[in-house]
């Protein structure tokens, strides 16, 4: 007959023979190659020889530690040693406690005389028989003593039974990933029965005669513990627990409450105290079978529960990452009671350890047990004890929705030790928990996985280097929740006298299978992102901001874009917020704060520096030494020289005619984005993307919803704002896209730098990927600037342009930048949306042409 053999998913498991018994054999049967650590091999690796004892205990220290880190990832080992002796196996059960995994014993029981004959046949090693008989008797007496050293469960195999034995390995309890709601998670419900009533039915539910309830949408509820105690009608809350729960409609872990009613109803001495009186006294009017049932359906309660696919983790008072989906009295104690300092606080209570403030884990946490004046986000964990029975309120958390749903108390039924005050006024107990960000959370994390370019791996120099400027030159980090993306140039033009053209732009988009694009006038300015809530207010109470700041403007790399002169920031800040009001977007979005990437004009309002010492310079001195290489080569001609050297000078007059022809233009060029700027009243602010508001990331809008909201400022009246000229193109219409191409002409003629084509949909999915999200076409005058006064003479050479590398960083500065918004509007840390601004920034240190 097989032996069936149940041990948990996650365990050590140590086999236990002596030699020759066929540990090895079994464990190559039942487990894969890399879950067996055999002293063995350890020996082998560390001294070239399986058998060469004196590398034992170095083999065992190598051992050991791959099978930490082996069950710190929650991956089961198993122990190829003989194990027979309780010293070989002490350290093995104390790692096994260490990481709250079970340690479990395989042995492997085969008489003396068969471990000798196969010794004498053996090829790979022959021990002396003293030792095999010393190793069976060890064995013998492990049989009685290995319980007692702690191994949770000894499988003992003989005769026909090791060669026919299947192992099972059995899910852990707290294992309930393939549960996958959604869910309604409910929160210390301590006997308020009717509030619990209104709860379920201001969630959906309804009367139902099996379950007592059911949800039309199919929800189930997960109740955190804590039903009993203290509230008028304990035994009926539990009851409505019970019967949704053998219903099949929900599912239950238990509090510290329940955890001390089980033991009073087995007879334990337990103090009637913390509300247990009240509900013994609940329980005497009520039939006595109904004690029973409660006491069965407390024990079989399991103390934490990892749910839809591991993204959800509930337990009555928190779980850490290290404890999740683990088994051991210390999860269950963390799971019942959280953890505490030691220390009791002045109110005689213990100081709870904030685990949730350390919580670095990435599924999401929601418990109960401490009392809090409203529910709120801390590092993806969430108390939704509002504390009904004290007179605050009932509280759900929809799950995956994340929506808070509460219902007030009718009354206090108890009254607090400890009054129910809320930290700060206005700053979230997030913003509370990110106060003090730690460095070592950026560098020791340089894998970003964003939704659009799945892993953007960050080099740990660019990372160390992107710390650097945020550290010392960037805005208030509070303020740092997204970066725009850099661009890259469409692809270059073949045309003669042309390194761009729209051309290649809408070939690109219509080859990856766009239907319709939108170009857009390329305002010369520099990129500028705003982010601003609507007062100081909203403020601190969105972006966990001190003092009396409302917003910031960023450059592309996150400093601020007017420097010191906090008085102009300022006043772009009020006129943006103004016509926001104005304009009714505010309303619309129903949001108090906003994220804009926008266009400044002039360019020299932010590039001063660069039109002094590059471009300005490159214009007077070229026209300085043009104008001396002229007139020296007028006086030459003049003085008469024989026809060939006449020629010869003719021709060189001719060049540098055509050089200073070239240089005037690039001076005409650059001038055109130049003005001085005395106040505000001289900037202009062209708004692109309205990036994110409350609730939402808007890259699932189209452009033309970017351009008619952001066109409303504009309409407002106000100077400060230019609307985006912009035409939609049918890719697939020859005459829309000459058309297209024709504008493009227009713009640049007049002087304009050129445009900017976009798919309709701000995200679209090529057939290999997410395509670029905007490709720039820069006129043939502009490029001018860029690549010098006389690039039109060397433009066969310019053709060599790579752009490989400028549309790889685009993609992933893209991708990092929508997940930062997208981490911030989900309330996520801001270490979280700090990882993705921080990588965008690293990025930014790769080598790329700059031109491009
Ligand atoms: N063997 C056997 N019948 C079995 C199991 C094993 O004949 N049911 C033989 C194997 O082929 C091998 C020898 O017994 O030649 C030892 O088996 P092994 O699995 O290597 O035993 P271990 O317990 O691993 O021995 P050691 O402690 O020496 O590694
Ligand atoms: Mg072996």
């Amino acid at each position: 007959m097989t032996r069936r053999i149940e041990i948990p998913e996650l365990s050590l498991v140590l086999l236990v023979g002596a030699s020759s018994s066929g540990k090895s054999t079994f464990a190559r049967r039942h487990f894969l190659e890399s879950e067996v650590l055999s002293s063995d091999r350890f020996r082998a690796w560390i001294a070239d020889d399986e058998n060469d004892q004196s590398a034992t205990p170095d083999a065992f220290d190598a051992l050991r530690y791959v099978a930490d880190k082996r069950l710190a990832r929650g991956r089961i080992v198993v122990i190829d040693a003989t194990n027979v002796q309780p010293e070989a196996r002490r350290d093995l059960i104390a790692l096994a406690r260490s990481r709250d995994v079970l340690p479990v014993a395989i042995v492997l029981d085969v008489p003396q005389e068969v471990c000798l004959e196969r010794n004498m046949v053996r090829a790979d090693r022959r021990l002396p028989e003293g030792a095999i008989r010393r190793q069976v008797r060890d064995l013998r007496s492990s049989l009685r003593s290995m319980q007692r050293e702690g191994v949770r469960q000894v499988h003992v195999l003989e005769g026909a039974a090791i060669d026919d034995a299947i192992v099972v390995r059995q899910p852990l309890w707290s294992d309930r990933r393939d549960e996958r709601g959604p869910f309604d998670v409910i929160g210390d419900v301590h006997g308020c029965r009717e509030e619990l009533e209104a709860l379920l039915a201001t969630l959906g539910w309804q009367r139902d005669e099996r379950a007592g309830f059911v949800h039309p949408q199919g929800r189930k509820a997960v109740f955190l513990g804590d039903l009993v105690d203290r509230g008028p009608d304990s035994p009926g809350c539990i009851e409505i627990a019970m019967r949704m729960v053998e219903g099949g409609v929900a599912l239950c872990v238990p509090g510290n409450h329940e955890a001390r009613l089980l033991r009073k109803l087995r007879g334990k001495d337990v103090k009637l105290t913390h509300g247990l009186a009240e509900t013994m006294q609940q329980l005497e009017v009520r039939e006595p079978g109904l004690r029973d049932r409660i006491a069965t359906f407390v024990d079989d309660l399991v103390s934490h529960l990892v749910l839809d696919g591991g993204k959800l983790v509930v337990a009555h008072a928190g779980m850490k990452e290290a404890y999740q989906g683990r088994a051991s009295g210390r999860v269950r104690e963390f799971a019942l009671y959280g953890e505490t300092t030691g220390e009791i606080d002045a109110y005689g209570l213990p100081v709870r350890a904030d685990w949730a403030a350390e919580y670095r884990g990435r599924a999401t946490v929601v418990y109960g047990h401490t009392p809090v004046p409203s529910a709120e986000w801390v590092n993806q964990t969430i108390c939704i004890d509002t504390g009904c029975v004290f007179g605050g309120a009932l509280t759900a958390l929809r799950w995956p929705e994340r929506e808070l749903v509460s219902v007030p108390a009718q009354r206090a039924y108890a009254e607090s030790i400890k009054p129910l005050v809320k930290p700060s006024e206005s700053r979230s107990a997030q913003h509370e928990a990110d106060d003090l960000l730690d460095v070592s959370d950026f560098l020791s994390r340089l894998r970003v996985d964003t939704k659009l370019a799945a892993t953007v791996i960050v080099p740990e120099a660019h990372a160390r280097a992107a710390l650097e400027v945020v550290s010392r030159f960037a805005a208030d980090p509070r303020w740092l929740v997204h970066l725009p993306p850099t661009m890259s140039p469409s692809a270059t033009s073949s045309r003669e006298g042309l390194l761009e053209h729209p051309e290649e732009a809408l070939a690109y988009y219509r080859e990856n299978g766009v239907a319709r694009a939108i170009c857009e006038e390329k305002h010369m300015g520099s990129r500028i992102v705003l982010v601003l809530a609507r007062d100081a207010r909203a403020a601190r109470a969105r972006f966990g901001v001190s003092g009396d700041e409302r917003g910031v403007c960023l450059t592309r790399t996150g400093r601020r874009f007017f420097g010191s002169d906090r008085a102009l920031e300022a006043a772009l800040i009020d006129r943006v917020d103004a016509a926001l009001a104005k304009s009714g977007v505010w309303d619309e979005l129903a949001s108090d704060w906003i994220v804009l990437d926008a266009e400044l004009m002039p360019w020299s309002a932010k590039a001063q520096q660069l039109l002094r010492e590059q471009y300005a310079l490159v214009g007077s001195v070229g026209r300085a030494s043009l104008a001396d290489a002229d007139a020296m080569l007028d006086r030459a001609m003049a003085r008469g020289l024989d026809a060939a050297a006449q020629g010869q000078l003719g021709a060189l007059a001719e060049r540098t005619k055509s050089r200073r022809a070239h240089l005037e233009k690039y001076v005409d060029s650059y001038r055109r984005y130049c003005w001085p700027v005395a106040s505000i009243d001289d900037l202009r602010l062209a708004p692109f993307h309205l990036l994110a508001s409350e609730g939402r990331v808007h890259v699932d809008r189209d452009h033309l919803w970017h351009m008619g909201t952001l066109a409303k400022l504009a309409e407002t009246g106000d100077p400060l704002f230019v609307a985006t000229r912009h035409r939609v193109v049918e890719l697939g219409d020859a005459q829309s896209c000459a058309d297209a191409t024709q504008w493009w002409h227009a713009l640049t003629d007049a002087g304009g730098e050129g445009m900017v084509v976009k798919p309709l949909d701000y995200l679209v999915r090529g057939p290999k990927g997410w395509l670029q999200p905007a490709i720039k076409c820069r006129g043939p005058e502009y490029l001018r600037i860029i690549y010098g006064p006389e690039y039109p003479l060397q433009i066969d050479r310019l053709r060599q342009r790579g752009l490989g590398r400028k549309r790889g960083l685009a993609h992933k500065e893209l991708a990092l930048g929508i997940e930062a918004l997208e981490r911030f509007v989900r309330r996520e840390p801001l270490r979280r949306v700090h990882e993705c601004v921080l990588a965008l920034l690293a990025l930014e240190s790769e080598p790329v042409d700059p031109r491009l």
